[in-house]
């Protein structure tokens, strides 16, 4: 098998960003990538995903509204973009098929649904894949790379900052309620849990958080209701190796210059990665470059590296070119039995971190995570 046949299900604003992906990976590699189905059941969507589809070459790319009515012999790999509430069902669905599934963060939104999905995930016959594009990003690649050097010594201390724009507007809106994302802490800190573990290489002993939605969505309303999405959050979470790890999340910081920064301290050093945010929204900004910056604690002057990313896969999406990576690696373990980097147990653990979180906010205590768990499983 040399070419890989994707289905995407879910066709807004990510779905089209993995089409505009899995078309530079026909482009630019020895296999390639044929998108054959466009499951969406908003007709706008659908249509104008397969425009777009066949703009880029994928010419047999065809629509349907609903999953169950797919022919599912002529597919390698399915790619789940729809919203966050209906991953589960969806991951059910397909897992009678025994086909390799790329299914989007978080993998889903409820606690009951994360033990099911392991469960039925054992002994899965083929790739199942959670997208954690922030591991991809040419910075934060870097900066995964050079912490696994040992240059800064044993890492301590993590801090990941996030301070960026509001969340923008989804079809349906579903992004503005909590039930529908599993709430901001899974719905987009999920990745920042993602990171946090695979930076310290260890798991999560206890979590204390403060959050709250204090600036926007406030004037919104939707049939009568105001979102409950927190926009500001702090995290902190002590791993079972000793570090302490922290998370700033701002979502009324959108001019924030950069949008993300990573730091891990050591008993040698600090590293930093500093990410700007996608291009598309500072139009007039000019080059702006991600950046690792090593301080070493001999006081020599700090030693800056410019991360540079390929502006074609920069202009592919949001991500710094990551869903490109991410779709790389994802093929291979498809094609030729590569490794899964994201297991469903990494999707997994990164939404019960944000649950622990949202629970923390809820009660105003630390969470330790073995009874949380233990408590939700009851
Ligand atoms: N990894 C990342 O960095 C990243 C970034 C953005 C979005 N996402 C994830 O991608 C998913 C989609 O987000 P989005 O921003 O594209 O949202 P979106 O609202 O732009 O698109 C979602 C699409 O799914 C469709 N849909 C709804 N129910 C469906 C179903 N049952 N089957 C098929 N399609 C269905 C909607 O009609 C809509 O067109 C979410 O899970 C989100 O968390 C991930």
């Amino acid at each position: 098998m040399n070419t890989l046949r994707y289905a995407i299900i879910g066709t807004g604003m990510m779905g089209q960003e993995h089409l505009r992906n899995l078309a530079l990976v026909n482009q630019t590699q020895t296999w390639k990538t044929e998108v054959v189905a466009l499951i969406d059941p908003d007709e706008t969507m659908r249509n104008e995903a397969a425009d777009l589809a066949h703009s880029l070459g994928f010419n047999s790319a065809i629509t349907y509204s609903q999953l169950s009515t797919v022919p599912m012999d002529n597919i390698d790999a399915f790619v789940i973009v729809s919203p966050n509430f209906t991953h589960h069902q969806v991951i059910t669905e397909l897992l009678p098929t025994g086909k390799a599934i790329l299914a989007e963060k978080p993998v889903c939104t409820k606690l009951e649904h994360c033990q099911d999905l392991l469960q039925r995930l054992e002994g899965y016959p083929a790739a199942f894949w959670v997208a954690m594009e922030y591991r991809y990003m040419p910075p934060t690649a870097r900066f995964i790379e050079r912490l696994a050097t040992g240059e800064i010594g044993q890492v301590r201390m993590l801090t990941i900052k996030e301070h960026r724009y509001p969340f923008l507007e989804k079809i349906g809106d579903w992004n503005r309620f909590s039930d529908n994302t599993g709430g901001t802490l899974v719905e987009k800190c999920c990745h920042h849990f993602d990171l946090m573990r695979l930076l310290t290489g260890s798991e999560p002993l206890r979590v204390f958080a403060s959050g709250g939605m204090d600036v926007n969505h406030l004037d919104e309303r939707y049939n009568g209701k105001t979102p409950d999405i927190l926009d500001n959050a702090l995290v902190i979470v002590d791993f079972e190796n000793g570090v302490r790890a922290s998370l700033e999340l701002c979502m009324f910081a959108d001019g924030a210059e950069p949008q993300e920064q990573l730091t891990a301290i050591g008993d040698k050093g600090k590293l930093d990665a500093y990410i700007p945010g996608p291009d598309r929204f500072w139009p007039e900004a000019g080059e702006r470059h991600s950046r690792v910056v090593l301080s070493p604690r001999d006081q020599s002057a700090p030693v800056v590296d410019i991360v540079e990313v390929d502006p074609t896969l920069a202009a592919a999406g949001d991500h710094h070119g990551s869903t490109f990576y991410q779709h790389i690696q994802f093929g291979q373990a498809v094609l030729h039995n590569g490794a899964v980097e994201v297991s469903a147990q990494d999707g997994v653990i990164a939404v019960q971190m944000g649950a622990a979180a949202q629970e923390s906010i809820r009660t105003g205590q630390a969470v330790d995570m073995k009874s949380f768990l233990m408590n939700a499983s009851r």
